[in-house]
């Protein structure tokens, strides 16, 4: 793993975006995996700015989000739909049916997972795939215990993350208990992986995934057996490493 401590969160999303609009500007017509959350908030904030600058397009690029909630309709407020519109595909050159989602709504849940997954080995797999990660150490939706070798499923949430995604609802009671994600061994096969976690409360879950054992326990441990993944923090989330000078003198500056 490259591990790239970068000082500011701001700096470590801007960092995050430099990545993606590189592989864009070498790759346009790359396939990108994209997440949803908090962190990726400032992430496609400077994309769509880089983008403006005439520093990389997506007309030419394809995504395939990581999950979505079961339940919620493409419109709904608070699915990962509206999400992606708000933040980036409202704003940049993305082609409408280049960019795909689980559908939350679709009668049969595991069927449109399936499907899912399908679409993604029809499309040759994901180029870069961003990735946060949860205070439990999942990523995309999948739970502590999750399967190494999982494909793209329903999950049930973690009560922790319903708790945390509460936020983006008017409860915690509110937040489906149900959601498609692409499964651990899906995210495996992207050729290459950028995982941003910035704040205190990453920093014990970016800890695990790094130096701790490769475990269910831990989904992004799993990403230690990736030939090429980035992982880019801010100082907060790298407060608990026991390597971090190792990875500062590599990279002085996350650079
Ligand atoms: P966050 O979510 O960016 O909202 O913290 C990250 C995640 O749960 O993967």
């Amino acid at each position: 793993m490259k591990v790239l401590i970068c000082g500011g969160a701001e700096t470590a999303a801007g960092r995050a975006a430099d990545l993606v609009a590189a592989r864009l500007r070498r790759a346009p017509a790359t396939t990108l995996g994209l997440a949803t959350g908090g962190t990726m908030e400032a992430v496609y904030a400077a994309l769509i700015a880089r983008h403006r600058a005439g520093d990389c397009g997506f007309a030419a690029a394809r995504s395939f989000n990581l999950d979505e909630y079961v339940g919620l309709a493409p419109d709904h407020p608070c699915s990962y739909w509206r999400y992606m519109r708000e933040h980036l595909f409202g704003h940049v050159d993305f082609a409408p049916d280049r960019t795909h989602l689980p559908q939350g709504d679709a009668p049969d849940p595991q069927a449109e997972a399936d499907r899912y997954e399908a679409a993604i080995r029809a499309a040759g797999d994901i180029g870069l795939q961003l990735l946060g990660i949860g205070a439990n150490g999942h990523i995309g939706f999948n739970e502590p215990t999750s399967s190494l070798a999982s494909l793209t499923r329903v999950k049930t949430l973690a009560r922790a993350t319903r708790a945390a995604n509460a936020r983006f609802f008017s409860g915690s009671e509110d937040v489906p208990r149900l959601a498609i994600t692409m499964g651990i061994a899906t995210i495996l096969r992207a050729e290459e992986v950028v995982l941003l976690a910035v704040g205190e409360a990453k920093a014990e879950a970016v800890a695990r995934m790094i130096e701790g054992p490769v475990s269910a326990f831990c989904p992004a441990s799993a990403l230690q057996t990736h030939r090429r993944v980035t992982v880019i923090l801010d100082d907060a989330a790298a407060g608990q490493l026991a390597l971090r000078d190792y990875y500062e003198d590599i990279h002085p500056g996350g650079m």
